[in-house]
């Protein structure tokens, strides 16, 4: 599946209602393990696979290269608007290319992150953000995760998880991941990184982190990877 690089205020979809039944909405906090078992759940199921936080980490790096400040949120709007995004899908990995550049690592630099809670929490950002999240889930099945995809994206998904696990967990895992990159860290100001986005992505007035009211919970803290996405097949299966 790929989404054209159109600037994203041009890009006209079709967007039925009733195409956004057939959704598996995961949400939660950073480090729960929502994109690797989203891809998992997805692959296994046959289904499309919706990485949404690449979309505002792709907004955030654009910003940036663009020169934007950070602090104008109508200067951050337009740009967004105009960001020429392209979600390629290749052996079910995900490519990100902005502008015919392939950004799919330079998005995960811990600069970009840290500067994506000037972006989230408008609306004018999320506007079109979410208006080609719905696109690419119209008329296929799709495993969707970010942190408001049960709630505000597809409040009609049949299947909603919200994907959790203690900060310590989160922190462990996490520590983990650089352990395999060889990056070094500092395990307290990592996981003081960790409890910053939650507060931020918990507290925003738009869009905020939060358990849809028909949401499964699931705390994964001391679930095996396997067992996380048997869980979720099994209750998608169910009900999709
Ligand atoms: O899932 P992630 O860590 O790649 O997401 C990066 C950031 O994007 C996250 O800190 C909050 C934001 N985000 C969001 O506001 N809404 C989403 N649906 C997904 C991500």
């Amino acid at each position: 599946m790929t989404m054209k690089s159109k600037p994203v205020s041009e890009a006209k979809f079709d967007c039925r209602k009733s195409d956004l039944t057939q959704i598996v909405a995961i949400d939660g906090p950073a480090g729960a393990g929502k994109s690797s078992v989203s891809k998992e759940v997805a692959r296994r199921m046959g289904m499309a696979f919706l990485d949404s936080g690449a979309m505002y980490r792709a907004a955030t790096w654009w910003a940036m290269d663009q020169g934007v400040s950070l602090s104008d949120p109508e200067a951050l709007a337009r740009c967004t608007e105009d960001l020429p995004l392209d979600l390629q899908h290749e052996d079910g990995d995900l490519r990100v290319v902005v502008d015919g550049r392939d950004i799919t690592d330079q998005i995960r630099t811990p600069e970009v992150t840290r500067n994506i809670k000037y972006l989230d929490g408008l609306q004018k950002v999320r506007t079109p953000l979410v208006r080609i999240q719905r696109a690419i889930a119209a008329g296929r099945p799709t495993v969707a995760e970010g942190r408001d995809m049960g709630t505000v994206v597809f409040p009609d998904a049949r299947c909603k998880i919200y994907l959790d696990a203690t900060i310590e967990e989160r922190t462990r895992r996490r520590a983990g991941q650089l352990d395999a990159q060889g990056t070094p860290y500092d395990l307290g100001a990592l996981q003081a990184d960790i409890e910053e986005r939650d507060n931020n992505d918990m507290t925003r007035q738009v869009a905020p982190l939060q358990k849809a009211k028909d949401a499964y919970i699931l705390d994964t803290s001391s679930l095996s990877f396997e067992e996380v996405v048997q869980e979720i097949i099994q209750r998608a299966e169910a009900v999709l």
